[in-house]
């Protein structure tokens, strides 16, 4: 197949992993006679740096005709001022707003020969296969929101809204999602304390009554964030709001130890999606050449499967990754100490694996 496929390499680390992830896509390209064209764009700090805006006109022009977004990451200290008008997290707020990419996936599963890298006792994080859904287009991300003075003192609010529809169309993917994997939902909420969650509770508990073959259970987000910890493997499909879903999501990033090897999907109800590794732009270690491909690559294969339907390479390339692993490979941040792979060598490592399999 032909297929164009925008790549956004954002900030810090973003270029060099969006270049390895380039780099397996086209070792897959090759292998499964496919064509990959590449349109590169703008998107955060640089893009702030070089147009003045975090989301540039022409980056949007490529997602009219584009059928799949790769994103390494956005932001850095260099614009981190809190008096700035513009930031780069703006680029990633304003993408998901305008081209209503309204689920966000993260899976979390423990990687065979990583169980130790996890802060957890291995009998603990035994089994944790779980996935969150987020809800990435609404709630207190986007309500109603300012800065203004009140009796003389300087105040901001945010304002947290859903609508039934929103809450619906959520939840109802979860369930669906869920359908193909353990039939089991565990909905996030405040219902003890806001309004706008107990619409959400109201709107789950009707999805639940009209799916009754898988099971939706109702957690708060408070202790939902303990039992992430306590008793992670209970949990299969795990949906929640955008700021309760941002949060919980980083918490189960870390259980399996391994941050730098999480994969996201960003999706609506065409194919269209963005692609991203669940962690950040790691300043601290850009341009160093050390930084962990292995989220990106993840994410390329996530692309592969959900916006271009090609199964069986995505899990060609997810196989290849495993194999690495249990090979003993490891970038420095999975552990590997003096015998650290750089993500050049890790990439080829990959592709290497790809082309012998
Ligand atoms: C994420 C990030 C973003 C978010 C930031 C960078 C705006 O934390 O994708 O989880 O809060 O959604
Ligand atoms: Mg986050």
């Amino acid at each position: 197949m032909k297929a164009k496929i925008t790549l956004l390499p954002g900030d810090g680390i973003g270029p060099e992993i969006v270049r390895a992830a380039r780099q397996v896509l086209d070792t897959v390209a090759s292998k499964f006679g496919h064509e990959f064209i590449y349109d590169e764009q703008l998107i955060g700090g640089i893009a702030i740096d070089e147009t003045g805006s975090p989301l540039p006109d022409a980056t949007l022009a490529s997602f009219e005709d584009t059928q799949a977004i790769l994103l390494g990451a956005v932001g850095g200290p260099k614009w981190d001022d809190p008096k700035a008008k513009v930031r780069p997290e703006q680029g990633l707020l304003g993408m998901r707003k305008h081209l209503g990419l309204f689920a966000n996936l993260r899976p979390v599963k423990m990687v065979p020969g990583l169980e130790g890298a996890s802060p957890l006792k291995p009998e603990r994080t035994q089994g944790v296969d779980l996935l969150f859904v987020r809800e990435l287009v609404g709630g207190i991300y986007f309500g109603p929101r300012g800065r203004e003075v009140r009796d003389g003192k300087r105040t901001g609010f945010d304002t947290m809204v859903y609508d039934e529809s929103e809450v619906r169309r959520i939840v109802e993917l979860a369930v669906r999602i869920a359908r193909g994997r353990r039939k089991h939902v565990t909905s996030i909420d405040k219902a003890n304390v806001l309004d706008a969650m107990r619409v959400w509770r109201e709107v789950a508990t009707e999805v639940a009554a009209e799916n009754p073959d898988v099971t939706i259970e109702h957690q708060l987000v408070d202790s939902a964030a303990m039992l992430l910890v306590t008793n992670p493997a209970k949990f299969d499909v795990i949906v929640a709001g955008n700021m309760f879903g941002d949060i919980l999501s980083d918490e189960g990033a870390v259980l399996t130890g391994s941050l730098g090897l999480l994969p996201s999907a960003s999706l609506r109800e065409d194919s269209l999606g963005v692609y991203e590794p669940i962690h950040g732009s790691a300043p601290d270690i850009a341009g160093k050449g050390v930084a962990n491909p292995l989220g990106q690559i993840l994410s390329a294969a996530m692309l592969l499967r959900h916006s271009l339907g090609l199964e069986t390479e995505a899990a060609a390339i997810e196989a290849a990754v495993h194999k690495a692993i249990a090979d003993g490979l490891r970038t420095r941040d999975l552990g590997g100490g003096d015998a650290s792979l750089g993500t050049n060598a890790m990439a080829d490592a990959v592709c290497e694996r790809i082309e012998a399999a």
